[in-house]
């Protein structure tokens, strides 16, 4: 049966970086996202019998690295497995904004995939399963399966790691205000640069305070107290990219335009102009993150700052969906 599947991107508030078992991406702490309702992935994905070898074909995309198509059949045999079946794909996959740029195309990626070949063969699952199924193609993918906003619980081992709902996408009127800043490709992959957290001097620092931010952060969003709550992403942002940073080698993702954009919001702040905090994955673009009420006038504000090549603007979302059989 040929399914296709829809998944948002996620933005974290509270960062994945570094892991504990890094083949099975089981995280060394907990993190908290959004899913994005602007920018996401499809997946088509028909197992046929007459298919010698599994066809990907990624759609508008120039390049394509030879790990990534191992990743996607790494996800294949882990479904044939599951559904005790030698059968190969056909799968179709495709963004609606650039890959590995700083917005996480592979957790939309990997999420939107792993639900078409479980659906295509008809296995079923909970959302608790297939989230921990995700995570084994890319860690960020497990905190695209539920709506809204998202935790990972790091868990212990591979079978008790797992992302859960928070609170519903209408919970709260926020959005994240995306200025993409290259369409390029970064040098150094998620994958490469959590692998190298640990000799940043300043992980464990960063490891010791998580517990104490994931509960701030958490109180925050109960009481919807947005200041608290954008002072804590920025924060963690930053203690992110310090590590990244400060790893040896060092991994600067940014940009000359991500560092003017980090500046506006920040003035903008101190002018009583527009509170918004800004949060950066492992890429240059920026996510400002911001009060619904703002998003077009932040929106307008970053489109003519110069290097700004591309701005979405995203409510909170939902997680993955199959969107037809
Ligand atoms: C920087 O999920 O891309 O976006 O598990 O190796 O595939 P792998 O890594 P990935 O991690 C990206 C992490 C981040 C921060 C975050 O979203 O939490």
């Amino acid at each position: 049966m040929k399914v296709k599947t829809k998944s948002p991107a996620n933005i974290a508030f509270i960062k994945y970086w570094g892991k504990t078992n890094p083949r099975a991406r089981v995280p060394q702490n907990n993190s908290i996202s959004m899913c994005l309702s602007e920018m996401f992935s499809e997946c088509e994905v028909e197992f046929r019998d007459d298919l010698k070898k599994d066809e990907i074909n990624f759609v508008g995309e120039k390049v394509v690295k030879k790990k990534e198509i191992e990743r996607i059949v790494e996800v294949l045999d882990r479904v044939r497995k599951l559904g005790k079946t030698k059968l190969r794909a056909r799968v179709v996959t495709k963004n609606n904004f650039p890959k590995a740029t700083g917005i996480a195309s592979s957790a939309s990626g990997m999420s939107a995939l792993t639900l078409a070949a479980l659906s295509s063969l008809g296995i079923k699952m909970s959302q608790r399963e297939l989230s921990k199924l995700s995570r084994l193609a890319s860690g960020t993918a497990c905190r695209s399966i539920s709506d809204g906003f998202v935790e990972w619980v790091k868990g212990e081992n591979a079978d008790s790691s797992y992302a859960k709902q928070l609170f519903m996408p209408d919970y709260w009127q926020i959005c994240d205000v995306v200025a993409i800043v290259t369409k390029e490709m970064k040098k150094v992959s998620s994958t490469e640069g959590h692998a190298l957290a640990e000799t940043s001097p300043f992980y464990e620092t960063r490891l010791r305070g998580m517990d104490k931010k994931i509960k701030e952060i958490k109180r925050a969003m109960k009481e919807k107290n947005f200041s608290e709550f954008g002072k804590i992403i920025e924060a963690e942002a930053l203690s992110m990219h310090a590590v990244c940073i400060t790893s040896v080698p060092s991994i600067i993702y940014w940009n000359k335009t991500t560092l003017t954009i980090i500046k506006k919001v920040m003035e903008w702040r101190k002018g009583g102009e527009i509170e918004s905090y800004f949060t950066i994955d492992a890429g240059p673009s920026v996510h400002v993150i911001c009060r619904e009420k703002d998003s077009k006038k932040i929106a307008q504000r970053l489109r003519i700052i110069e290097g700004v090549k591309e701005v979405v603007i995203n409510n909170p979302g939902i997680g993955v969906r199959v969107v037809s059989t």
